[in-house]
């Protein structure tokens, strides 16, 4: 099977290169290499319609796994063509390549498409309602994706960390290194979620896809790891293992805080957690153990320094 991976160079890309290198034929494309080695390694900045039509028709893959998407929240707010080129437009033009080629597409979307105002997970079928740009524009590249027809799953995920990459775990553990004491946000609720984990989930769907029995499995997914956190909490657990692996020689100083006390450009809903009863359903995939992901990124981080 010939695989298109794109976003090869972020935090899930680098995870889903080992695991779908072992189900196909994989080329990878970001704007910078992988930290990881790829055989098939293409340079693109993947906006680009005309290249990627070329890189599409020349590969004709029969998978395309699309990791790739404008992620930064608060600079959305004030690039929304960038977002939205990236995060709606691209996913529409994948879908309908797909479509045409009779091939399969895996897609990544977000908590923030919900509003946060529900009083339960969030499944499926709730009603989006963004309240950023960056919901707006992943909700848009949903859409385009389904109004293609194309086969495909849409994975939905959250608060995304790993030992690589911006992310709050390295960003805690930079900050823990100063000194200071360290404000963190309790007021939102979500579930961290392992890129590693989620990459996992991914070539699942793709080996059930390859069996007659799972093929025409569709549509959209939630997938996170099995804990509700605020962001204190997720640091506070953080710290924990990081004094446990000898990364910190003590739990710094760290006081709760409401989001008002952080204001940022673009608004996060308060409550973000994801029901994944359907992939289970579907796919028999069960949350990963937050406790045990967290602990295994900070003993990669451990292992590099
Ligand atoms: N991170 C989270 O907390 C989170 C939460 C919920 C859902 N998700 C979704 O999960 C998926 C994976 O997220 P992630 O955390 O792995 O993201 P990430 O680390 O930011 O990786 C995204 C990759 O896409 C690349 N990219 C962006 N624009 C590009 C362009 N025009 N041309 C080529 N490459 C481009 C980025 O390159 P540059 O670094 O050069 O921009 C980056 O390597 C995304 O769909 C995201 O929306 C993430």
């Amino acid at each position: 099977m010939n695989i298109l991976l794109t976003g090869a160079a972020g935090q899930l890309g680098s995870e889903l290169i080992p695991l779908l290198s072992r189900l196909g034929n994989v080329t990878a494309t970001d704007r910078s290499k992988p930290v990881l080695l790829v055989e098939n390694w293409v340079g693109l900045d993947i906006s680009d319609a005309g290249k990627l039509e070329i890189l599409l028709n020349r590969l004709q893959p029969e998978l395309i796994i699309n990791a790739a998407a404008y992620t930064a929240v608060d600079h959305a707010e004030a690039n929304p063509d960038t977002a939205f080129a990236v995060n709606a437009t691209l996913p529409g033009s994948l879908a309908r390549w797909v479509k045409r080629n009779d091939a399969h597409l895996i897609h990544y979307s977000t908590d923030y498409i919900f509003d946060g105002s529900s009083a339960r997970p969030y499944r499926e079928m709730d009603v989006p309602n963004p309240q950023n740009v960056y919901g707006d524009s992943k909700l848009a590249g949903e859409r385009a994706i389904e109004a293609s027809g194309c086969k495909h799953a849409i994975l939905r995920t959250s608060w995304v960390y790993s030992s690589h990459g911006k992310n709050f775990v390295l960003s805690m553990l930079e900050l823990a290194r100063k000194g200071l004491l360290l404000k963190v946000v309790d007021d939102q609720r979500g579930c961290p979620t392992w890129a590693r984990n989620l990459a996992l989930a991914s070539s699942t769907v793709v080996e059930n896809w390859q069996n007659p029995a799972g093929e025409n499995a569709n549509g959209v997914f939630h997938y996170c790891d099995n804990q509700t956190l605020s962001w204190y909490d997720f640091a506070r657990m953080i710290f924990k293992f990081a004094v446990k692996a000898g990364l910190l020689d003590k739990v710094p100083d760290l006081m709760p805080v409401p989001s008002s006390q952080f204001p940022q450009p673009a608004t996060r809903p308060k409550w973000s957690v994801l029901d994944t009863s359907r992939i289970d359903e579907v796919f028999k995939i069960q949350p990963a153990s937050c406790d045990q992901s967290v602990q295994a990124v900070i003993s990669e981080i451990g292992a590099r320094e």
